[in-house]
């Protein structure tokens, strides 16, 4: 049995991740602890997470996330103490997200099957622009000033590359693309360029390859195909990603993993509470169930997360979706056509 925190969260996270939670039930072996952390919890107690949230996380096997933030708390700051805050507390570095086509029909592109793409994003999660430090002097005034400042250290950059490369030999992938902008960034992106030569010379069986993260964009859009395994720092993955997830066929397919290798981690579709949409049970639940997915096969229950994988793929080839991807269900209805796959 693995015992997995819940966190619905706000805007349509609840919904979504009703949906997840029905396929772990169905594969079974999962015992979920709901944890009402969200804004609403935030307006009613003034409290974002608890002082032992950190520590409670820390007592399961997994968290299961929906979404975080709300229109009501306009400084995001439950978000930050909730979904940043985990990753920096619970240390988990890396931020996988797989972006991978289920169905030709679903992608943006021209002419494009689902062989053109198929491929993850290995995203730096615990420091880059994310750590907060800065501040702003004089705010509110003509003179404002906002520092922001960047954060790369060996340790997180070496850990990241030498991750996503380690990866890509485990699942017989050849290709490994590291995306920064040392061509603007000389100081941090340089730290990034000198890792990268020197966990290169550790893997000369794979196909290392560099892009600035403009042209990798680019790229991203014109030739899906040519990336395998792309590692690139904090905000750099958070853009690209949601690129992939259009290559997917939107954001309501996209799934990720915060992990920390061998430590509690963290679950949660890609796309946030999309406020506009909640309520309405029109919201894409495949994100999310991918990522309970996901946290399965973390888990070390692969054959499970293969079923829940296969049950998405049928329903979505059948139509049985929501109308974001070309269906006519609602997120209910959409959750209950893979359940009866995967049943
Ligand atoms: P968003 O991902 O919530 O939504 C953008 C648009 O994408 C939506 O309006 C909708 O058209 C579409 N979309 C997203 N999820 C969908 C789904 N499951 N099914 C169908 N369509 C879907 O991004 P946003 O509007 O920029 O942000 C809204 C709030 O969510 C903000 O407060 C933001 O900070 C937060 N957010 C949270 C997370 C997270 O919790 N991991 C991620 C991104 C954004
Ligand atoms: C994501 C989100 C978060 C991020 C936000 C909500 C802070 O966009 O998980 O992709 O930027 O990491
Ligand atoms: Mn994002």
């Amino acid at each position: 049995m693995h015992r997995v925190a819940v966190i619905p969260g706000d805007g349509i996270g609840p919904e979504v991740i009703a949906e997840a939670a029905r396929m772990l039930d169905a594969v079974g072996g999962v015992d979920l602890h709901y944890l009402p952390w969200g804004a609403n919890h935030y307006l009613a107690t003034g409290e974002t997470i608890p002082p032992d949230g950190y520590d409670t996380l820390r007592s399961f096997d997994a968290v299961l996330v929906g979404a975080l933030g709300d229109p009501r708390v306009p400084d995001n700051r439950h978000a930050r103490d909730i979904l940043l805050g985990t990753r920096f507390a619970l240390d988990l570095y890396v931020n996988f997200r797989p972006v991978r086509l289920l169905d030709d029909r679903l992608c943006p592109l021209k002419g494009r099957s689902r062989d053109a793409v198929n491929f993850v994003v290995v995203r730096e999660n615990t420091e880059g622009l994310y750590v907060g430090v800065g501040g702003r002097f004089k705010p509110g005034t003509n003179e404002e000033v906002a520092v922001q400042e960047e954060i790369n250290t060996f340790t997180g950059v070496n850990r990241i590359i030498r991750h996503a490369f380690a990866f890509a030999r485990s699942r017989g992938l050849r290709k490994v693309c590291m995306a920064d902008k040392s061509n603007a960034m000389t100081h941090g992106h340089a730290l990034w360029q000198r890792v990268f030569e020197e966990v290169k010379a550790d893997y000369p069986d794979l196909d290392a390859t560099h892009l600035y993260i403009d042209a990798l964009a680019m790229f991203l859009v014109l030739d899906p195909g040519r990336f395998e395994v792309i590692v690139t720092n904090n905000l750099f993955g958070d853009i690209i990603t949601d690129i992939g997830a259009a290559l997917q066929g939107g954001l309501g397919m996209a799934a990720s993993g915060n992990i920390h290798p061998g430590r509690t981690s963290m679950f949660e579709p890609v796309h946030g509470s999309a406020p506009p949409l909640a309520g309405k049970n029109v919201a894409n639940p495949i994100g999310a169930i991918l990522s309970a997915g996901l946290m399965l096969e973390t888990l070390g229950r692969r054959e499970d997360a293969v079923r829940i994988e296969r049950a998405v793929e049928v329903a979505v080839h059948a139509r049985d979706v929501t109308v974001d991807v070309g269906g006519n269900l609602g997120t209910r209805e959409a959750g209950e056509a893979i359940l009866r796959r995967l049943r």
